[in-house]
């Protein structure tokens, strides 16, 4: 689609280049990638005010707060009718938003909302189409900090109902309905955090800083089981010289803590992430520059969770200021090594096992030279919290779906 972002640019000396001008100095929001919660992960349909309050609650208690994690999202649901006068207000489940926002401000906290461009949310809830104005000026009444514009029935409603039979032109529906919630954003003086939501079609990671994105999903939803975490994970390879501060790509909110449902009836169980799973997933998406935002139930999680959504190590990593996404290095049979250049020339090394247990019988040899490096390095392994030196063809023994991840200061 690179084809597309060479007809943007067309487009923008043609003629659109004063309308996107008009978009005043680029934010400092975002400066690192967003850290925070959001619901939909686990409570899906059943956020209400309470929930979103004792998220918030949990991120002081837990400490969360602490390690960095500051937004507290509501995701779609909220959403009720709009007046007479096209003022939109929430539903039942959230009596007073200005409240709320008071709420979650008076712990230190920000608040996200959510919206779609279409006529309705991807939940079926009121959309913003042909009244974005009136809800950027909504949320800034409010005092919301964070919108995730989601393109749901956008698709329908109007890419496909005004151009049926031509892509590019549905693609230039889209753009635009993304460049007009941000300037509806900008014109309320109010920074507020803009992801944008729409699964990573039309190569977005090329646009979306055009269009005022701070972030951008580049997938579809993820799902809290591994292979839609590793199929994400491996999606992402490519996509690094897109990411830097003000602008991240966005591979979806965390599932750590989270399980599927699996079965019918009495039988049905929740199967959950094993530790390895989320330790794993954890520390790819601070590999990858991606925004933090749990998306589990704060208030009911085992301390072997919590203490891997503050391990402060991983976190530094994710927020390293420098910016720069991990690149895949090399895969050998089910492992794939992942590096990551940190600030002060510091990297960061991830060796992910997604196969069967590597035993002492078969283990993965690590190259370092393949990684550009030579002799042994000194680190430390962020999830033993030890001092570790990685040696050229060492023997790894890493169980099935583990990571080794080490924070190398000086590599040579
Ligand atoms: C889409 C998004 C999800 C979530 C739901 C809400 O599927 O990708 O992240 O926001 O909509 O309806």
């Amino acid at each position: 689609m690179r084809h597309f972002a060479a007809l943007f640019v067309a487009a923008l000396t043609a003629g659109s280049l004063a309308a996107i001008a008009q978009h005043p100095v680029p934010s400092q929001a975002a400066q690192t990638p967003p850290m925070g919660w959001n619901s939909w992960n686990y409570f899906h349909h059943n956020v209400d005010d309470q929930v979103v309050r004792q998220a918030a609650d949990a991120l002081v208690s837990t400490g969360m707060k602490d390690a960095g994690y500051v937004y507290v999202n509501i995701d779609d649901t909220w959403e009720g009718d709009r007046d007479a006068n096209g003022v939109l207000h929430a539903n039942s489940k959230f009596p007073d938003m200005k409240a709320l926002a008071d709420y979650v401000h008076s712990k230190g906290l920000k608040l996200g909302i959510y919206s779609s461009p279409g006529p309705q949310t991807c939940a079926r809830f009121a959309g913003s189409l042909d009244h974005e104005t009136q809800d950027a000026q909504l949320y800034a009444s409010w005092g919301i900090d964070y919108l995730k514009y989601d393109l749901c029935t956008f698709r329908t409603a109007v890419m496909t109902a005004q151009a049926p039979d031509d892509k590019a032109a549905q693609m230039r529906l889209m753009v635009a309905a993304y460049d007009k919630m941000d300037k509806a954003l900008k014109a309320t003086g109010r920074p507020m955090v803009y992801s944008l939501c729409q699964y990573g079609w039309d190569a977005v990671w090329e646009w979306g800083p055009q269009v005022g994105a701070n972030l951008w999903r580049t997938t579809g939803d993820i799902q809290p089981e591994w292979q839609s975490i590793y199929s994400i994970l491996n999606e992402q390879a490519g996509l690094a010289k897109y990411a830097g501060p003000g602008h991240w790509n966005d591979p979806d909110m965390l599932e750590v803590g989270n399980g599927r449902m699996v079965g019918n009836g009495p039988g049905a169980h929740l199967v959950p992430l094993t530790l390895a799973e989320n330790r794993t997933h954890f520390s790819m998406w601070a590999m990858l520059a991606a925004p933090l935002l749990a998306g589990n139930d704060l208030t009911h999680m085992t301390p072997e969770v919590l203490a891997i959504l503050t391990n402060r190590d991983v976190i530094a990593i994710d927020q390293d200021r420098l910016g720069h996404e991990a690149t895949r290095a090399y895969s050998d049979g089910e492992v794939d090594v992942w590096t990551r250049h940190l600030a002060g020339g510091a990297m960061a090394i991830a060796v992910i096992n997604a196969g069967s247990d590597r035993y002492s019988t078969h283990p993965f040899h690590l190259s370092l030279a393949k990684l550009g490096l030579h002799g042994p390095q000194k680190g430390k392994d962020l999830w033993e919290g030890k001092e570790i030196t990685l040696t050229d063809d060492m023997p790894l023994e890493i169980a099935s779906h583990d990571i080794l991840l080490v924070r190398i200061p000086s590599p040579k």
